[in-house]
């Protein structure tokens, strides 16, 4: 009985860990799949990963987070999802982030396939 639970137990760790083991690694490919593309791309030329200001902003830690955006000349809020980011990268210049210049970024609309920018959005959110 006794070593029956000690099986039955060895194989539910197992489980949990291969679990670990499989979320880890997707996160690992995520960031390499991401990384590629912000690299190829040039992204990493204006935007930081680490906090940092550049030309643009960093991309750490922005996803759920509200920010200041000017849109045909009159400021607002906006919270940073999915839609924003997605518009950020496909109409750069229709929500200029305040503290940013505008006509910088230009349109990646036709240069990124939307799985890119999904893979983008997605690495976005573990960035944090
Ligand atoms: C020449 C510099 C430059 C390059 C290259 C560039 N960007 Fe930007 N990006 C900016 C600037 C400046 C802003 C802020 C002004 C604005 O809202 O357009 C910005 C804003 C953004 C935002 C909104 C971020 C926020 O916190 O509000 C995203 C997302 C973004 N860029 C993604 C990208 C991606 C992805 C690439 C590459 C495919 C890229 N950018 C390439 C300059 C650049």
């Amino acid at each position: 009985m006794i070593k029956k639970i000690a099986i039955l137990c060895a194989g539910l760790l197992c489980f949990v860990g291969n679990l670990y083991a499989v979320t880890d690694g997707n996160m690992a490919k995520l960031t390499q799949d991401a990384m590629e593309i912000l690299e190829s791309n040039r992204c990493l030329v204006c935007h930081a990963i680490d906090g940092k200001k550049k030309v643009g902003p960093s991309y750490f830690g922005v996803y759920g987070k509200k920010i200041k955006v000017k849109e045909g000349g009159v400021e607002k809020e906006v919270l940073v999802d999915d839609r924003y980011l997605k518009d950020a990268i496909i109409e750069p210049n229709k929500e200029i982030l305040v503290g940013y210049p505008a006509n910088m970024m230009k349109s990646y609309k036709d240069i990124l396939t939307p799985e890119e920018i999904s893979t983008l959005i997605e690495y976005f959110k573990i960035l944090k």
